[in-house]
């Protein structure tokens, strides 16, 4: 694997042109995706900014321009009118100022009747290399050119420097708004600070840590916290770091959340139970974010990255990895969220395959299945002699689903464990699966349960293998994104 110095990582993107090939040559890997955003060159990780605005959703990502290696951060934006279709725009926020001068982190954006603002972590760092994180604003004009404001305020010294992942929130109740940073305690101890303000650009002070009675020591940071209001229930959203959950082989990296209430006078957010719910039970998500759904308060649209910290991929080698998850609809069923694909995306539907004469599976595709009771096998991308590929089973007597992608040629993360389970009192009725040239995510019970991964099928993986009592619906998917390269914004969009 290629080793990375810190000016290669670190290094500044002056033009375009500086990239071009590497562009023209990525575009060429059997591995990149046609509906689901991801990077023009190099490394994309975190979604931000997602939000609907002037006729538009607006969803940039956290990207690193010179290959699969976190570095000099930027954000990137893309557009869509129907959260299907995305167009890429060019890069938004570049990190040239002293205060972001060593990456434009994560944030979340505020639309307001006039204003587009953007706000995100400025990674500031000595020569010394001593972190020093700001949190900034931008004022993207037109919804194209990014304007710098001045820094909403520094670091907060009774903490360690991981303070991060500004999210916006205008409280209409009371008509201020707060902003929620991911951070740590000087005792190593995950939290989350609040800062509010009566206007969304200036007069921002600290408010105090949000206080989650029985999460006190739960990770040592929390990334990317959020709290959303969702059919009438809040939902306080985060990522702890350095972590072990049952059920989650290895990983240390985890994206979940709180059902309860959020009282912000007091600045606590109370759970229903001690329970974190786990956001999406497969191999590769983190980093969710939101976006509120400008025709009903009672939903939200969640989209995360199809990856994780301190993991690698296949493509890392061709320069470029990490894709988003499809944007998923939000709601609360039985105490938990509820994940579903948009309705929109059913008009990427295209030839319906049948099965009665075929078991090739295509690349890119949708499958809905129906059970009709009983234990379920379903082999995905397995060879021709149906062994292999990624395995999705049901057991109905341990009432548990599994994902094991162990069968696939190209094992990657094997550190991190290759199976995820989860349990389904309930039972099986309904799998909707949506395949692209390279993930796979799976809806469980319609959204009661999500599974996303990566997956990289190889030259004689391209089989469906079914056992058990099911109909079967298999539809190809016609292509969402396009391969355009664009990087100076600036245009109005
Ligand atoms: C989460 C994260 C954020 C940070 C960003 C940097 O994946 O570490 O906390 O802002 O990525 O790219």
């Amino acid at each position: 694997m290629k080793t990375w110095t810190k000016e290669e990582r670190y290094r500044v993107l002056k033009n375009a042109d500086e990239i071009r090939s590497l562009h023209e040559q990525i575009i060429q890997s059997d591995y990149r995706q046609h509906f689901h955003i991801q990077s023009i060159t190099g490394l994309l990780n975190d979604p931000n900014g997602f939000v609907y605005h002037d006729g538009l959703w607006h969803l940039f990502y956290q990207w690193c321009p010179w290959g699969a290696v976190h570095g000099l951060k930027y954000w990137y934006h893309t557009v869509s009118e129907d959260l299907v279709k995305w167009k890429n725009v060019g890069v938004c926020i570049r990190p040239d100022t002293e205060y972001d001068n060593k990456g434009a982190y994560s944030g979340s954006a505020l639309p307001t009747d006039g204003n587009l603002y953007l706000y995100y972590t400025g990674n500031h760092r000595d020569e010394d290399w001593t972190r020093r994180p700001y949190t900034c604003l931008v004022d993207l004009k037109d919804g194209g050119t990014a304007v710098k404001l001045p820094p909403l305020f520094g670091m907060n010294e009774d903490y360690t420097e991981h303070q991060r992942d500004p999210k916006i929130i205008h409280n209409e109740l009371n008509g201020k708004y707060y902003i929620i940073l991911g951070a740590q305690t000087k005792e190593k101890k995950g939290c989350c600070l609040i800062y509010v303000s009566d206007s969304p650009t200036e007069g921002w002070r600290f408010a105090g840590q949000l206080k989650v009675p029985g999460f006190e020591d739960f990770g040592d940071m929390w990334e990317c916290p959020s709290i959303e209001t969702i059919s009438g229930y809040d939902v306080l959203l985060f990522c702890p770091q350095h972590l072990t959950l049952p059920g989650r082989g290895g990983s240390v990296h985890h994206n979940g959340y709180l059902l309860g209430h959020m009282n912000w006078d007091t600045l606590t957010f109370t759970p229903y139970n001690t329970r974190f719910h786990v956001l999406d039970f497969g191999f590769d998500s983190y980093a969710a974010e939101c976006a509120a759904n400008p025709n009903d308060k009672n939903k939200a649209t969640l989209v995360a990255w199809m990856g994780l910290p301190d993991a690698s991929y296949p493509t890392d080698e061709e320069d470029w990895s990490g894709c988003l998850t499809l944007p998923r609809e939000l709601r609360v069923r039985d105490h938990r969220l509820i994940q579903q694909p948009l309705d929109e995306l059913r008009a990427l539907r295209g030839k319906k395959i049948d099965l009665e004469s075929t078991d090739l599976l295509p690349r890119v595709c949708e499958m809905e299945l129906i059970s009709r009771g009983g234990d379920l096998i379903l082999r995905l991308f397995a060879s021709s002699d149906g062994t292999g590929g990624m395995t999705i089973a049901y057991d109905d007597g341990a009432k548990e689903i599994t994902v094991d992608r162990s069968g696939m040629k190209r094992r990657f993360n094997t550190e991190q464990g290759e199976q995820r389970i989860r349990p389904l009192p309930k039972g099986l009725f309904h799998l909707r699966i949506l395949i692209d040239r390279s993930s796979v995510e799976i809806f469980v019970n319609d959204g009661d349960a999500v599974f996303s991964s990566r997956i990289f099928p190889t030259e004689g993986e391209d089989r469906l293998f079914v056992e058990g009592d099911a109909s079967i619906h298999l539809w190809e998917l016609k292509r969402a994104v396009e391969e355009s390269f664009a990087v100076d914004s600036g245009q109005p969009v």
